[in-house]
């Protein structure tokens, strides 16, 4: 749905997600697994370099006024209303009840995923900062150069095979596949991708990068061209 913060923007959709909807009771919770999904979703999220991203985010927030245009536009009303949408749609409320109760039988909740929120200050941490963006596209290239795509979505299917309960999450999660297609496919989600890449955003990247990572395509990333990127930028490092 997003720009190419769409993954931890998808990820941090799941946490803000069903927080205040109502469980079913009784929808879910197979024989207790041995392994603690939980666990080992903090630890696959700990793999984010959320760190780093959160730098890239706040130089570009702070100093990048194309850059600015795109979050101005994630937080219009209309994108408030579509993320509502997304989070409607029957199977991902389905999908998030049963992560919800999975989570709390192995001692945590959906607020696993609240270290993948960004924070933001207010002034710049380096002042080179404020010379050293450049434009949406500039965002998106350092970006996907931090953003381990691959690695991420090869330690999800290790997690996979070696835990009967992650084994289970990740199968939901591609199972996701269908909805997110219609979702995609609403005149709201289609219209907000036109605004979207009126602003500059590589729209059917960052749709190429959550199917990536979610497990709907096989198609990886493009790979990343270092010499491009130093073409493109000065080559700071966050
Ligand atoms: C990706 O590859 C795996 C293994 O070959 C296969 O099981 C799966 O269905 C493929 N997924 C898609 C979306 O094509």
């Amino acid at each position: 749905m997003h720009c190419s913060t769409l993954v931890l923007l998808a990820l941090c959709c799941l946490g803000v997600g069903l927080a205040t909807a109502a469980a079913t009771p009784g929808s879910a919770a197979p024989a207790a697994p041995a392994n603690n999904l939980y666990l080992e979703l903090k630890t696959f999220l700990r793999q984010v370099p959320k760190k780093q991203i959160q730098h890239l985010a706040r130089a570009y927030l702070l100093n990048d006024v194309p850059f600015q245009a795109v979050i101005r536009e994630l937080n219009s009303l209309a994108s408030y209303r579509l993320r509502q949408q997304l989070l409607n749609q029957p199977e991902l409320r389905s999908f998030l009840q049963w992560l919800s109760q999975q989570l709390i039988l192995s001692g945590g909740s959906l607020k696993v995923f609240d270290t993948l929120e960004l924070e933001i200050k207010l002034f710049n941490k380096y002042p080179h900062w404020a010379v050293s963006t450049e434009g949406v596209a500039g965002f998106e290239n350092e970006f996907n150069f931090l953003y381990p795509a691959a690695a991420l979505r090869e330690l999800l299917e290790t997690n996979a095979q070696q835990s009967a309960i992650f084994g289970e999450f990740w199968r939901r999660v591609v199972a996701l596949k269908p909805a997110y297609e219609r979702f995609i496919a609403t005149p709201q989600a289609v219209a907000f991708s036109g605004r979207l890449r009126k602003l500059g955003v590589n729209v059917e990247a960052a749709d190429q990068l959550v199917r990536y990572q979610l497990g709907w395509s096989n198609a990886s990333i493009p790979s990343y061209d270092y010499n491009d990127y130093l073409g493109l930028n000065n080559a700071e490092n966050y």
